[in-house]
């Protein structure tokens, strides 16, 4: 039988680091609060010349030559991401021009932080029925441009950066064993950038006055609330499917949204904390890209062995959410 294997991993952020301490200037906040509440010290933000789209480049590139394949070698693109270099082309097409990957078909994927998992789970589908070979896919996002740095509820924890895998159809036992995704439409007002489409279109007075471009998040509490409990049921989900054990869990890479977050999740699933990988203090929540960014990482510093099991898991804005289960 195929599985999704992934043959290489790549990230990338953007060079200017923005330092809690840089924030105590903008808004009523303390690098003591923000460590203390989030596990957050720094993030990456762009400059003029990144966008999400030179971002995916970079991280794409460096999955490429992990996975030891050439752009030509691709059959499919997906770029996960709610912060696309334009509203068209899809960042996907921008990506495939810059790598000149000129036999792939090229599509985004908006899940917001699930994204990843998202992109995952279409990617392993096109795999397994036979549509496409091989499949690079990118989280990626620049949500410091959606961030209104004058609310101080929101603007301390989002981060700019990328994470990409390259994906494809092989025998054997090893691969994504499964993808599990829910939504919740119905609270999409939780964590939300309303303005800036077709419903509250950026040319319009109320947007620029009120700030509706950016990102709102009106009741933190919940979203942090609901996101514990979402993500471990998402696992439950993934072992059950599997029939295996939380000790037969190696690995888990959850979204980078919280430090308190991740401890939550790891003290439900009754988890060695040592099996969880964070990166948040120096990323913070970087959406799309934080579950292939922190991926990344875990493979380059040997956290990741042939063999293991890695659990992947998100929650984001939608509401939505998921869970992957991969023998790597
Ligand atoms: N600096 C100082 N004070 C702040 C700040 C700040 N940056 N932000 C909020 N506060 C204040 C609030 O105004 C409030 O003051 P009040 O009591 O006078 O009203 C006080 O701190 C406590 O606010 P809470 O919202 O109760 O603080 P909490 O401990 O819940 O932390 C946080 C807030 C960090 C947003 C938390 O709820 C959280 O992480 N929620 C999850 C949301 C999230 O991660 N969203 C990202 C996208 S979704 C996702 O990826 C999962």
């Amino acid at each position: 039988m195929e599985r999704t294997r992934i043959l290489g991993t790549g990230s990338a952020v953007p060079s200017r680091i923005l330092r809690n301490a840089e924030l105590e200037k903008l808004v009523d906040t303390s690098d003591e609060w923000i460590t203390s509440r989030t596990g957050i010290s720094e993030r990456r933000v762009c400059s003029a010349g990144e966008d999400t789209a030179t971002l995916a480049e970079q991280a794409a590139l460096k999955a490429l030559e992990a996975a030891a394949l050439d752009p030509m070698d691709l059959d499919l693109i997906l770029v996960a991401t709610i912060t696309p270099a334009m509203p068209f082309p899809a960042t996907a097409c921008l990506l495939q021009d810059g790598l000149g990957a000129r036999r792939a078909a090229a599509l985004d994927v908006s899940a917001a932080c699930s994204g990843f998992i998202y992109g995952l789970a279409v990617a392993d589908n096109f795999i397994r029925t036979g549509m496409y070979r091989t499949v690079l896919l990118v989280g990626a996002e620049t949500l410091s441009l959606l961030t209104d740095w004058s609310d101080r509820n929101t603007c301390v924890l989002f981060g700019d950066g990328a994470g990409a895998v390259v994906l494809q159809g092989q025998r054997g036992g090893r691969g994504v064993l499964s993808t599990h995704l829910y939504s919740d439409g119905s609270q999409w007002g939780l964590l939300m950038a309303p303005g800036g489409g077709s419903r509250h279109p950026i040319s319009s007075p109320e947007v620029l006055a009120q700030r509706l471009n950016t990102i709102k998040m009106p009741n933190g509490n919940e979203v942090f609330r609901t996101a514990v409990r979402a993500m471990e049921d998402a696992c439950i989900s993934a072992l059950k499917h599997n029939h295996l054990e939380i000790s037969d869990v190696d690995v888990v890479v959850p979204h980078q949204a919280n430090a308190r977050i991740i401890q939550a999740l790891t003290y439900r699933l009754s988890l060695p904390p040592e099996k969880v990988i964070a990166n948040i203090a120096r990323h913070g929540n970087t959406s799309a890209a934080s579950v292939p960014l922190a991926l990344d990482e875990a493979v380059r510093t040997g956290k990741v062995h042939d063999g293991n099991l890695v659990l992947l898991v998100a929650f984001g804005g939608g509401l939505t959410w998921g869970s992957a289960a991969i023998r790597w």
